[in-house]
């Protein structure tokens, strides 16, 4: 094997009469300019050179190749086009072979339905993820699945943005070949010797219409799934340009398809949805990118407690049990641990009525699972996550048990929404290993993990804590010791900012009609619905005392909770749910109780539309999110945009309420918040932090880097 030449991303190697093509652009080889530079390259040797009769492409590393370079979207680009890439590489005289193992997604399954013949290892997983980014794929992708795969499963492919392994590929026609082997090399230049014994010819996808030979069958199938997009993109701005530029696959000649989908392409690539999720795709990761790590190794742990079977415990025991760990569930008394056992239990029975699970696996599950009333049993687990009431003499109470029975250098984890951890640390001799662990409801299905770190716990706590989120496949967000967090804090300003529409002429119904339209799968009052109008009571009564005299208080939620309306669980709420509805209906008891809280306090009702709503609610979503940045309670604006994607159903597309912000202006939020402040300005005192970065012309994504 020789070298014949290399650039450093890059490199080809001729291995008898086969030039090897290694991509070698880590971590995931994305394809950047370089990159590209290379390919092209590649092909005009290949072409060139007499002693070459196969070209195969491999991947260095972990992947084949993940995509473009999505950091280079939005930048000015730069050639050579992926595209041109694409069909220099169809249009090579020798018989091109993609050699997957790993990620071939995006642009990198458009390089590789570009190669004449595709074999897949047993790690390969093959996507179009790019409307998951607001994108399309947009270098072939869209023309060239539909004449491998056919209308219907390339189309689904490029709307649900999924994985498919090998064998799967080979089923659909995106994969010629899956071998078992390890060794992507070694396998593509045994299957390029194969096709050049048999004779094999060059396989331009670009040069038959493939399964879209059929054009009836393929256009009634892209009409359903055209009715279908239209029904559930919710606004989103890809998915039917995705359809648009199947049907030009159906209509036009290949490389007028191609010039169709570079247009759309590039629409996306200017639209803020492009903007919105690019950034969260890479605030998701930056987020498990803390001050700690750099010094602290995580403690070791496999087996866990979990105090509490209720609500919490029990979806963070099968959180827990699902990333393999041994877990002991403590309760109160035989009753209480009976009923944490039947939550537990329940989940699993949910995926086995679905068809999801065996009941052999539920049972190879629960072998890991020990339910208990004795705290002496827990003496040498790794790790405890307590979940108990929400009361703070009852969580002192537990973390005193825990002192005493827990061995040393044990993590102690409380699962508290709002009460002071440091004040729960202080209890134990070893406030070291006292970590906040704030999971969402339900626990073993949402994404978010606040990891909230209070004064005195070891840096090596924080990074268990973190180790604990990778195991359990959750999204971390690091966040300070304060009432609520970062999550619920921010959640008690923009619900108070509706509440203040509420009353000044808004209908609740209104309000979550505006929120909806935004992007946000639920309203405020249908979120309180859900959750329980009672949780929210009970906490408003706790705060009574020591609320400021001087604030603004809306009695709305109280007046409805006095008639026992919870929300869904007792049949009303701020809407109706007859016979059990999921969906709520309009209330005109509820509307009447509106009309006479606001004659009580002397308030006349005056209209707002969905943009002045949104406008308030966003507002004070964002000021109180630049307090809990300038006060050290997330780490950066990015972690507060996560906490809201991954916890509280902020519409992704919109990157978050820090991106969001950035997106308007800086400049032009704060005027609205300083022009609310005329009403009241108590509620709308713009935060420090917002005032100096509209002073400095910065914006929050400046102190993301
Ligand atoms: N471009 C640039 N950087 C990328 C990247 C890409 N396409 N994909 C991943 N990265 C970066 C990540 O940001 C991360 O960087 P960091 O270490 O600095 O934080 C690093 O690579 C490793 O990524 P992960 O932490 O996600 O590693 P995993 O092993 O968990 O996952 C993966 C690997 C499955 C490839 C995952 O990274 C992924 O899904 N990547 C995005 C794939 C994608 O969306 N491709 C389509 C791009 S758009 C396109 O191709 C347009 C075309 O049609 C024209
Ligand atoms: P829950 O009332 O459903 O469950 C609490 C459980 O703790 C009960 O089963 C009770 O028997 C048990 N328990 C009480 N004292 C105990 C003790 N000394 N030893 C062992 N077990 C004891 O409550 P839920 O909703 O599960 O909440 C638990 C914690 O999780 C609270 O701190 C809450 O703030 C927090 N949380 C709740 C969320 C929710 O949406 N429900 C979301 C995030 C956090």
């Amino acid at each position: 094997m020789t070298a014949q030449a290399s650039t450093s991303v890059v490199e080809l190697r001729q291995d008898g009469d086969v030039l090897l093509v290694s991509v070698n652009n880590p971590p995931v080889n994305a394809l950047g300019a370089a990159v590209r530079q290379g390919l092209m390259a590649a092909m005009e040797q290949a072409d060139a050179s007499a002693a070459v009769k196969a070209v195969v492409i491999v991947g260095e590393g972990k992947a084949f190749i993940a995509g473009a370079d999505i950091r280079e979207f939005g930048k000015p680009p730069v050639q050579p086009f992926l595209p041109d890439v694409c069909n220099r590489i169809e249009a090579c005289s020798k018989p091109v072979v993609a050699v997957i193992h790993g990620a071939a997604l995006g642009g990198g399954l458009e390089i590789a339905m570009s190669a004449h013949y595709r074999l897949a290892l047993p790690g390969a997983k093959l996507g179009l993820p790019e409307v998951s980014l607001g994108l399309l794929p947009g270098a072939g992708g869209t023309q060239r699945a539909p004449r491998l795969m056919g209308v219907k499963a390339a189309t689904e492919l490029m709307l649900s943005g999924q994985q498919i392994g090998a064998k799967a590929g080979l089923a659909a026609g995106l994969v010629d070949k899956p071998d078992d082997g390890t060794d992507p090399v070694a396998a593509g230049l045994a299957y390029a010797r194969e096709l050049l014994a048999q004779g094999a010819p060059l396989r331009p996808v670009s040069a038959t219409p493939g399964r879209l030979a059929d054009k009836a069958a393929a256009q009634a199938e892209l009409d359903a799934l055209r009715a279908d997009t239209a029904k559930k993109s919710r606004g989103l701005f890809s998915p039917l340009k995705i359809i648009d530029c199947v049907q030009a696959a159906l209509d036009l000649p290949f490389a007028e398809g191609l010039k169709f989908e570079r247009t759309q392409f590039l629409a996306c690539i200017d639209s803020p949805q492009r903007a919105g999720l690019i950034h969260a795709f890479f605030a998701e990761r930056e987020t498990a990118k803390i001050p700690e790590a750099r010094a602290a190794q995580p403690r070791a742990f496999s087996k866990i407690a979990i105090i509490g079977g209720g609500t919490m415990g029990a979806g963070i025991t099968v959180s827990a049990l699902d990333a393999g760990l041994v877990v002991t569930m403590i309760e109160r008394d035989a009753e209480s641990i009976a009923r944490g056992q039947a939550n537990v239990e329940k989940v699993y029975n949910g995926l086995i009525a679905k068809g999801r699970m065996s009941e052999e696996a539920k049972a190879a599950i629960l072998a890991r699972y020990t339910p208990s009333t004795r705290y002496d049993e827990i003496a040498d687990v790794d790790l405890v996550i307590e979940a108990v009431f929400e009361d703070l003499e009852v969580k002192k109470a537990v973390f005193k048990e825990l002192d005493r029975v827990c061995k040393s250098g044990a993590v102690l984890a409380t699962n508290t929404s709002y009460l002071d951890i440091d004040a729960i640390a202080a209890v134990t001799s070893r406030p070291q290993d006292v970590i906040g662990l704030h999971f969402f409801s339900p626990a073993n299905i949402m994404k978010l993990l606040e990891i909230v770190v209070p004064a005195k716990v070891a840096p090596d706590v924080v990074t268990t804590a973190f180790e604990l989120a990778r195991k359990m496949k959750k999204v971390p967000v690091r966040a300070g010791v304060c009432d609520g967090f970062i999550g619920n804090r921010i959640l008690a300003t923009y619900k108070q900012a509706a509440d203040y529409l509420m009353e000044d002429g808004a209908s609740p119904y209104e309000i979550d009609e505006a929120v909806r339209g935004f992007g946000f799968a639920m309203g405020p009052f249908q979120v309180t619905d859900l959750a329980g109008g009672d949780i929210g009571w009970a906490t408003r009564k706790r705060r009574a005392a020591t609320r400021d005299p001087k604030a603004r208080y809306v009695e709305i939620a109280d007046r409805i909770c006095e008639q026992g309306w919870f929300g869904q669980k007792t049949g009303r709420g701020f809407y109706l749910y007859p016979q059990g509805a999921r969906i709520g209906q309009p209330d005109p008891e509820v509307l009447a109780i509106v009309d006479a809280e606001r004659a009580k306090k002397g308030v006349t009702p005056r209209p707002f539309t969905a943009e002045e709503i949104m406008r308030r609610y966003m507002a004070a979503m964002v000021n109180e999110g630049a307090k809990v940045v300038g006060e050290g309670i997330a780490l950066r604006p990015l972690d507060v945009d996560v906490t809201f994607i991954s916890g509280y159903g902020f519409p992704r597309h919109r990157g978050g309420p820090m991106k969001w912000a950035d997106m308007q202006g800086l400049d032009k939020v704060l005027a609205d918040i300083e022009a609310f402040a005329k009403e009241d300005a108590l509620f709308w005192k713009p935060a420090p932090l917002l005032q100096k970065l509209v002073a400095e012309g910065k914006n929050f994504e400046s102190l993301n880097k």
